[in-house]
C-alpha cells in the first residue's frame, strides 16, 4: 500500500488550478477532491492558495495552510549575503563554503544558509515536502533581489540522503542534519504548527544514526547536527557545540 494512502489528498477549489492539481495528485498517487466532506478519511491536504502550494490539516482547512516561507527570519538583515554571525553560522564554520542540507524539511534552515551566501545543495526524501520546497524555490526565483543579483535558488535532490550522499561527485565542506527526534512530551505548547504537522505526517526519522554515519563518512570537513536541547548528541561527544534557543548545534570535525 502506498504510504500516503488514506492520509493525504490534493484539494482543488479553483478551476484555474485544476490541471496542476490533477498532475500533483497523479505524481503523489493520491485522490483529488473539490471539497472535503465529513466522510473524507484523509487528514492532510495539499492545495494551491494565494499563489502558493500549501499543506493543510483538518484544523487548517478553513484558516489557510502551511507554506515554505521564503521571507528572511525575524531580525535577519535583508542584504545578501546576510552576516554570518549566529549560532548556526558559527557551527557551519568560518572556512566553510559548500553545504549540503540532507534534511531540508520546510527549508527554513536551508534558506537561512542560502541567504548567508553559502553554496548549498538540498536533499529531501518526503515527496510532499519536496513538492512544497519546489514551490517555495520557484517563488524565490521570482523575487526581485534574486533576479537583481542573478542568483539561482538552491538545487533540490529528491530522495533518501543515506543513498544520495554517497553518490555526490564533490565532497561538501559541511553536511547539515536536522532529523526529527522524538518529542520530549507528547504535545508541546512550544512546538511550531509547521513542525507538529510535519511530525504527524512523517513521524520521527528512525534512521537518523545511519544518516549521521554516512554524513560523517562523505563530508569534507564537518557535520553539523541540530538537536533539541534535551536529546543526547547523535554522534556521541561532539567536537564543538553551539547553543541556540531550546536547541543545540553539535559539530563533528573530520580529522
Ligand atoms: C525536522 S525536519 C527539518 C526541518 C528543517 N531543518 C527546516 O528548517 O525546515 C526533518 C526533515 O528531514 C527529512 N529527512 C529525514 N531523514 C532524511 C533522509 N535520510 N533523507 C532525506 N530527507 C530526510 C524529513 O523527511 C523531514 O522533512
Amino acid at each position: 500500500m502506498d504510504k500516503y494512502s488514506g492520509k493525504l489528498a490534493v484539494l482543488c477549489q479553483s478551476l484555474s488550478d485544476k490541471e496542476r492539481s490533477q498532475e500533483l495528485a497523479d505524481r503523489l498517487d493520491v485522490p483529488l477532491y473539490g471539497f472535503v466532506g465529513k466522510e473524507c478519511p484523509e487528514s492532510f491536504f495539499l492545495s494551491w492558495r494565494d499563489g502558493c502550494l500549501k499543506l493543510l490539516d483538518k484544523e487548517l482547512l478553513k484558516k489557510g495552510g502551511l507554506v515554505v516561507d521564503i521571507e528572511p527570519r525575524n531580525g535577519e538583515q535583508r542584504s545578501w549575503p546576510a552576516p554570518k554571525q549566529d549560532a548556526l553560522a558559527q557551527a557551519l564554520g568560518r572556512k566553510t563554503k559548500t553545504v549540503v542540507d540532507a534534511t531540508t524539511g520546510w527549508g527554513q534552515d536551508s534558506l537561512h544558509i542560502f541567504r548567508m551566501g553559502y553554496d548549498l545543495l538540498c536533499i529531501e526524501r518526503s515527496p510532499v515536502m519536496a513538492e512544497l520546497l519546489c514551490d517555495g524555490f520557484n517563488r524565490l526565483l521570482a523575487e526581485d533581489w534574486i533576479q537583481t543579483l542573478k542568483l539561482q535558488p538552491p538545487q533540490l535532490l529528491r530522495g533518501n540522503a543515506i543513498e544520495l550522499l554517497q553518490t555526490l561527485n564533490t565532497l561538501p565542506d559541511c553536511i547539515y542534519l536536522d532529523p526529527m527526534f522524538p518529542p520530549k512530551r507528547k504535545k508541546s505548547a512550544l512546538a511550531k504548527k509547521s513542525m507538529v504537522v510535519l511530525r504527524d505526517l512523517l513521524g520521527d526519522d528512525q534512521d537518523r544514526e545511519q544518516l549521521f554515519e554516512v554524513a560523517l563518512k562523505v563530508s569534507g570537513k564537518r557535520v553539523v547536527v541540530k538537536s533539541p536541547d534535551y536529546a543526547e548528541p547523535l554522534g556521541g561527544k561532539p567536537s564543538e557545540s553551539y547553543q541556540g534557543k531550546l536547541l543545540r548545534y553539535d559539530v563533528y570535525l573530520k580529522n
